[in-house]
């Protein structure tokens, strides 16, 4: 026995030794949240999901029933916001959606004969300082009906989500871009926290760096490797605002991941999760090779390819409704 796996024997050792790691990779999480949050400001990408949240905020206000004047404070911090991008930064979805937000809240405004309200004047110069060549984005509220929630509702949904198993083996045949892009839309459509959109899907195409992310994760033990595409799903953390988003980014990228999954199940592309349970360090080495920035983490990754004609699958049988369904 080796004197590592002497000391590993004695288990209060070994408790004290994971309590430390545990700790030490909090401590490590913890420090790269308040250095990149939105509060943060370390990049113009922490102005965009500010953006974000206020059409958010916006969009929320038009939905109300009895409408009043609202978001006046709002619409002046949209507009500090908007002020601060570049030309080449007014690219982004972010951007089009903040000014396009305005439009429609002027249109509101203007439609109840709110003109005289704090806020509107902000609003109206800003807009005349934009192009007439700008093309607004669907932004606002819109009525939803019964009869669109239920259009495209399918016999037995449960069927097809029953369907789908963690596959580890797959097809020796490239994932098709089209397939991928279908499952990347499906997934762009997963809700995330005031609509910020945080979450990314990266496709490892290049083998040297699929090569050694192979190496960084643990749970590839079952899997054929060779056939295997990796998919990483990362959070980026200049999107949260406070301490209660601190886990915000994990559940994000879970709910896109997930779709994401279905979507390739969909596809006949078989899929399994991989639990991303690296240290800080290893992290950031694998950080540097996708050239993720600072501020995103990944979540978990799926190596995915088309499903075999025949391969083993767990039958990974669930827990009963009654132990997982609770009335309180
Ligand atoms: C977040 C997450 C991480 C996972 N990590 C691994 C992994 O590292 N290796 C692996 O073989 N399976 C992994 N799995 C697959 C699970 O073992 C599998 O989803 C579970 O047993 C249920 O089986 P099913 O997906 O076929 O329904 C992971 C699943 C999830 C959701």
């Amino acid at each position: 026995m080796s004197v590592k796996e002497q000391l590993q024997s004695i288990d209060a050792l070994r408790r004290v030794v994971k309590a430390h790691k545990v700790r030490r990779e909090m401590r490590t999480d913890a420090n790269r949240f308040v250095a990149n949050y939105a509060e943060s400001m370390s990049d113009h990408a922490c102005v965009d999901y500010h953006v974000l949240l206020i059409v958010h905020s916006l969009e929320k206000g038009m939905c109300s029933q009895g409408l009043r004047p609202f978001g006046k404070k709002k619409v002046r911090e949209l507009i500090d916001y908007l002020k601060t991008y570049s030309e080449n930064q007014k690219v982004s979805t972010a951007y089009e959606m903040g000014v396009s937000i305005l439009l429609v809240w002027k249109d509101l405004f203007d439609k109840h004969g709110w003109q005289q309200e704090d806020g509107y004047k902000a609003v109206n110069e800003f807009l005349k300082t934009i192009p007439a060549s700008f093309e607004p984005v669907p932004v606002g509220a819109h009525e939803y009906t019964l009869q669109d929630a239920t259009a495209h509702r399918i016999d037995d949904f449960t069927t097809v989500i029953k369907d789908r198993h963690s596959v580890r083996e797959f097809k020796r045949v490239p994932l098709k871009r089209d397939d991928v892009l279908d499952c990347v839309e499906a997934a762009r459509y997963a809700p995330t926290a005031c609509n910020r959109q945080m979450i990314k899907i990266l496709e490892v195409t290049d083998q040297a760096k699929a090569s050694k992310l192979k190496d960084a994760i643990m749970g590839l033990g079952g899997f054929d490797k060779d056939a295997v595409t990796l998919f990483v799903v990362t959070f980026d953390l200049n999107a949260f605002t406070f301490y209660g988003e601190r886990n915000q980014g994990y559940l994000n990228a879970g709910l896109v991941a997930m779709r994401f999954a279905d979507a390739l199940h969909f596809k006949g592309i078989g899929s399994c999760f991989l639990q991303w349970g690296n240290t800080g360090a290893e992290e950031a080495a694998i950080s540097k090779l996708l050239n993720l920035k600072d501020s995103e983490r990944i979540a978990v990754v799926l190596g995915a390819g088309y499903y075999p004609d025949c391969t083993m699958v767990p039958y990974s049988h669930r827990k009963e409704i009654s132990e997982i369904f609770i009335e309180v």
